[in-house]
């Protein structure tokens, strides 16, 4: 993997529970990655819980982290299991590869524990997430998502990309749907 291959070697970890000092890591390594993602729209729009982590690390420093998610959805008169994740790398280590190994850790976690779908969200202004995505086989949303928000209202926005994890044809069901895409109570 070309991260290894790189000046420092990078050390991935995939964990369900954190110790505190985990947790505090990541926030602070979440404030410089998502920088322009308010306390509001956190707080409101991402309380989905974590299933686990991706860490990765550079000589001990938390250089990388994906959140990874699992949901029971129903869409259009199927119930089916929905995974993604959210994923960040520090401005000073990007294109080295540090996402896309995080990225596969985190579709591995989902195919085993039997996941059908794969949903993510992203800025449609960021080419570079979008591409990292495509290459995990996620394709672009035709239509809006919809999630329940912290205060029990539901939203509706663009930017949702979606991937066959175990089912091809629940991800032709969702992708060739009608209505907007509900993901449920928070998304990621
Ligand atoms: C998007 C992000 C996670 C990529 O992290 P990264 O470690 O630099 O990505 P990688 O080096 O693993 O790149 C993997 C692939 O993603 C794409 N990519 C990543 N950065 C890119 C960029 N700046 N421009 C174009 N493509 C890019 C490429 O396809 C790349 O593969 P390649 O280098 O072989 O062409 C990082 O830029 C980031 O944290 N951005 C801010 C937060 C964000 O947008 N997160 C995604 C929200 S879901």
């Amino acid at each position: 993997m070309r991260a290894e291959k790189g000046i420092k070697p990078v050390h991935i970890e995939v964990l369900e529970h954190l110790t505190e000092e985990q947790k505090y890591s990541i926030r602070v390594l979440q404030q410089t990655v998502f920088s322009d993602v308010s306390d509001e729209e956190g707080e409101e729009d991402f309380y989905h819980p974590e299933s686990a982590s991706v860490l990765a690390y550079i000589d001990d420093e938390l250089v990388g982290w994906a959140g990874v998610h699992i949901s029971q959805v129903e869409f259009e008169g199927r119930q089916f299991l929905l995974g993604g994740y959210g994923i960040g790398v520090h401005p000073d280590y990007r294109r080295i590869g540090i996402a896309g190994i995080m990225a596969k850790k985190a579709m591995e976690y989902l195919r085993s524990h039997d996941v059908d779908v794969g949903f993510l969200s992203v800025d449609v202004t960021r080419e570079a997430s979008i591409l990292l995505h495509e290459r995990q086989g996620f394709v672009r949303l035709p239509r809006d998502y919809s999630w329940t928000n912290a205060r029990g209202e539901l939203k509706q926005s663009n930017g949702g990309m979606i991937a066959p994890i175990g089912s091809k044809e629940l991800f032709e069901h969702v992708l060739h749907g009608s209505e907007a895409f509900y993901v449920g109570e928070g998304y990621w």
